[in-house]
């Protein structure tokens, strides 16, 4: 495996963490103009599952840093005539490739592709991890608060099912702040510390929705629809009970009306939007590293 894919947060060290923070920052401020020496490096996206936020926004951070991105056409592509992922990927780097942005249905699907050389980066694996989505609500939390030493995050909803959780949890933790979870407990996850939404909501900095994930069997079977929103999600009530100085955060796609009340979702206190433009930053940081290239400021590698 290339040393610069970026397949969970679980590899990454806190100065590597705070790295890539760094380096989003800086491309949001002085190094806006940076590209790549290397002209067109060509970068293969391929979604195995739907997307919208991650892969646009891996494509304009790929066009912004002047490599060449190709959507590959993963339905049309001969996976569907029983190609393993290995051998398509294998393929794509003797075809010229540089770099591969995968996201994918299967937990560690990136297992089988150890001897590939170039490097991969995770878009998204299963209910496992979801490392850049985890990276850009790191950054968006150290812009409100400059740093994650005590930080008080609830993360509420279909906790089982989500990536985001999963991948969260993991990297606030290693960073020293406090991550609670709330929801149905049909759908709290082993050794995941729980507590009442509605107690725990006047202490949380971070209030993070989660969309409940139907395309992973995710439901409810005594919670009648349209009730959900009263039960366990994030109303104009609880809204009006959260900390002075606490934000509410959501990796999107939004469910409005279900997880959220929909006049939150653009709320003074709402990063959602804000999340969506660092994730084109952090997705900037990770692509020049993948390729090999120093933080800012310091020695090429
Ligand atoms: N947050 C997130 O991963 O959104 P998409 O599924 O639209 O990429």
């Amino acid at each position: 495996m290339n040393k610069y894919s970026l397949l969970s947060m679980h590899d990454l060290s806190v100065e590597e963490i705070n790295a890539i923070l760094d380096d989003a920052l800086l491309f949001d401020n002085s190094c806006s103009d940076w590209q790549l020496p290397q002209s067109k490096a060509l970068v293969a996206n391929l979604f195995f599952e739907a997307s919208t936020r991650t892969h646009y926004s891996f494509e304009s951070a790929e066009l912004q840093l002047g490599c060449k991105a190709v959507d590959i056409a993963t339905q049309a592509s001969s996976i569907t005539k029983g190609e393993s992922l290995y051998d398509t990927i294998r393929t794509l780097e003797e075809a010229g490739y540089d770099m591969f942005v995968i996201r994918h249905s299967t937990e560690r699907y990136y297992d089988e592709l150890k001897t590939i050389d170039k490097p991969i980066l995770n878009a998204g694996d299963g209910a496992a991890d979801h490392p850049t989505q985890c990276l850009l609500d790191l950054l968006t939390m150290k812009q409100e608060f400059g740093s994650f030493e005590g930080l008080k995050v609830m993360i509420a909803g279909d906790i089982l099912h989500s990536r985001v959780a999963a991948s969260n949890r993991y990297a606030l933790e290693l960073l020293g702040a406090e991550v609670r979870f709330a929801g149905p407990a049909e759908w709290a996850r082993e050794g995941y510390p729980t507590v009442d939404f509605d107690t725990y909501l006047p202490e949380a900095d971070v209030v993070m929705m989660l969309r409940i994930q139907k395309e992973r069997g995710a439901s409810l079977s005594n919670v009648a629809d349209g009730d959900y929103l009263n039960r366990y999600g994030l109303t104009k009530e609880r809204y009006a009970r959260m900390k002075k100085g606490a934000i509410i955060m959501h990796p999107a796609p939004v469910n409005r009306g279900v997880e959220i009340d929909s006049d939150l979702v653009e709320a003074d206190r709402s990063r959602i939007f804000k999340q969506m433009a660092n994730g084109v930053l952090v997705r900037k940081a990770v692509i020049k590293r993948g390729f090999g290239y120093a933080p800012f400021g310091s020695e090429n590698r």
